[in-house]
């Protein structure tokens, strides 16, 4: 999980949004940390945290910037996406709201980011497949049609979350 010797790159800032509790905290945890916790507070204003990966022999220094969902505690929207060169759009696969939101939270991103930011939509918590309320297709053909990556991930079986922050970095590398 990175050596603080190591001579860098390249430094990528990229953010997470989407509705509250859809588990941007923890999904940046399991990435960062490889850590997972049931009980996540909400994110009051914001957060970031950092790992150093090895893409195509160059190191490259992710700052993963972490707001929270519930307008009430967020950040200043125009300083957040500042400088952001990818962002994570996350939703939760078992809430449909939270999906049905997400063309508001593409609007916003559109409105104050660089318009050649790589954007990944994911859908989050498949280890509660038992109360999927989106279908992959539907997100899928949403994405598509928006010209985003898309994966499903589960942050608490740390399943896709690696190749979702790896998709978005490859992409802007
Ligand atoms: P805000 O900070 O309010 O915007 O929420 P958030 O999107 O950061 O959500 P957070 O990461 O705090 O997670 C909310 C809840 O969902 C917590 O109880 C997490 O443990 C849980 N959670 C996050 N990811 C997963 C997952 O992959 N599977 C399951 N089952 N629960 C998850
Ligand atoms: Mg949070």
């Amino acid at each position: 999980y990175g050596d603080p010797s190591q001579k860098i790159d390249y430094i990528f800032k990229v953010v997470l949004i989407g509705d509250s509790a859809v588990g941007k905290s923890q999904i940046l945890a399991r990435f960062a940390r490889n850590e997972f916790s049931l009980d996540s507070k909400a994110t009051i204003g914001v957060e970031f945290q950092t790992r150093t990966l090895v893409i195509e022999h160059k190191s490259v220094k992710a700052q993963i910037w972490d707001t929270a969902g519930q307008e009430r505690y967020r950040a200043v929207t125009s300083a957040y996406y500042r400088g952001a060169v990818g962002a994570m759009l996350v939703y939760d696969i078992t809430k449909r709201q939270t999906f049905d939101h997400i063309p508001r939270w593409l609007e916003e991103l559109r409105g104050h980011a660089d318009k050649n930011i790589v954007i990944i939509l994911i859908g989050n918590k498949t280890d509660l497949e038992n109360q999927r309320a989106v279908s992959t297709d539907d997100a899928k053909e949403f994405a598509q049609k928006e010209g985003l990556f898309f994966l499903e991930t589960s942050a608490l079986e740390a399943t896709n979350v690696e190749t979702a922050f790896l998709t978005v970095l490859t992409e802007i590398y």
